[in-house]
């Protein structure tokens, strides 16, 4: 959320936590938000009308930017928000997007002393390797993610979120970098690049290669969380993003090990009402199986099984390929 009036209508939707759209120093992240452009596009990769209506089989492509707002209006509107977020509830967590890890950890050291609660911290966003040098970062190496985590945890005292890239195999190995160096979540994973060309044009479509998520992209992220759970053990707090719309998407990625999960292009193109709606649905789930939300956190990931443990099933395979000629 960028603006104010979307930070609170959120806050008062019912949402736990609201994650405020990123910073950082950089003059190019900025600039990126001017040239930003988004479109859905329907299952043959034409676009389709952007709104409340748009199916839930939309893929969202992006070029988006960070925050317009200066660092100190940025940080003062995040109090604001804060206090009214604290009135319901809900957590308001600042995000920063690495461009300069110094830097970086000078302004997480502002956030902390402004009373913050949490801070997230991206170093996996699509763009690395297409926005303007610097701009922001797509860590790819556990060491370096490792590294970076650290000097954060070492700067401020209150919890850091590690936002990771899903443009790896190896998310658990990030994940595992980020909690040896003292975070206290990691949110897994960011979007991936995408390029859609376009037929009447022949070129890219929005230009070049782009962000890219949608529904589809939610068992890649509970994938990753039943890896990482496997990997780190049950205790560790994973956030589950990209893919879930709706409250038994919510269900789905808490099942696969996450302990939160993120909603932003359903509520990007649905609007407020995708979060009391996600909450209600979720609520509903809950009753229907007696479990509470906490209960539910990793269980399809401890039931994970090995190909080789299978049943061992009698020609089955031969009911899945097509008719012959
Ligand atoms: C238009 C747009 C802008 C985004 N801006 C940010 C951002 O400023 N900081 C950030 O950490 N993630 C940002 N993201 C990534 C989202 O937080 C989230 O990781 C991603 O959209 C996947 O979740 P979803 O399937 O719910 O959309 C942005 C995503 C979109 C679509």
């Amino acid at each position: 959320m960028i603006d104010e009036a979307g930070i609170r209508s959120a806050i008062l939707a019912g949402a736990g936590a609201v994650v405020v759209k990123s910073t950082n120093e950089s003059e190019a992240a900025k600039d990126q938000l001017k040239r930003a452009e988004y479109v859905a596009l329907g299952a043959d990769w034409e676009p389709v009308t952007w709104g409340a209506q748009t199916p839930r089989e939309a893929t969202l492509v992006s070029r988006s930017g960070l925050t317009p707002l200066p660092f100190e209006a940025w940080l003062e509107q995040n109090l604001r928000m804060d206090r009214l977020a604290r009135e319901h509830d809900c957590l308001l967590v600042p995000s920063l997007i690495l461009s300069d890890l110094e830097t970086a950890t000078e302004m997480a050291r502002k956030i902390a002393q402004a009373g913050f609660r949490a801070l997230e911290f991206n170093i996996g966003t699509p763009y690395a390797s297409q926005a303007a040098k610097g701009a922001v970062s797509t860590e790819l190496l556990p060491e370096r993610v490792g590294a970076i985590a650290a000097a954060m945890t070492a700067a401020i005292s209150i919890p850091v979120w590690i936002k990771v890239t899903g443009q790896s195999e190896r998310v658990p190995d990030l994940a595992a970098a980020a909690f040896d160096a003292g975070a206290e979540s990691v949110v897994m994973a960011g979007r991936l690049l995408g390029l859609v060309p376009d037929l009447e044009t022949q070129a890219p479509l929005l230009g070049t290669s782009c962000g890219i998520g949608g529904y589809w992209n939610l068992p890649l992220t509970c994938h990753w969380l039943a890896t990482s759970r496997a990997r780190l053990g049950p205790d560790r707090s994973l956030i589950g993003i990209n893919g879930a719309q709706n409250g038994r998407d919510v269900a789905r990625m808490l099942l696969a090990g996450a302990s939160a999960v993120g909603l932003a292009s359903a509520v990007m193109m649905r609007g407020y009402g995708a979060i009391s709606q996600s909450v209600a649905e979720l609520d509903a789930y809950c009753q229907a199986k007696d479990m509470s939300a906490a209960a539910l956190v990793g269980v399809a990931a401890d039931r994970r099984k090995a190909f080789a443990q299978m049943p061992l099933l009698d020609d089955h395979w031969r009911q899945f390929i097509p008719p012959t000629l």
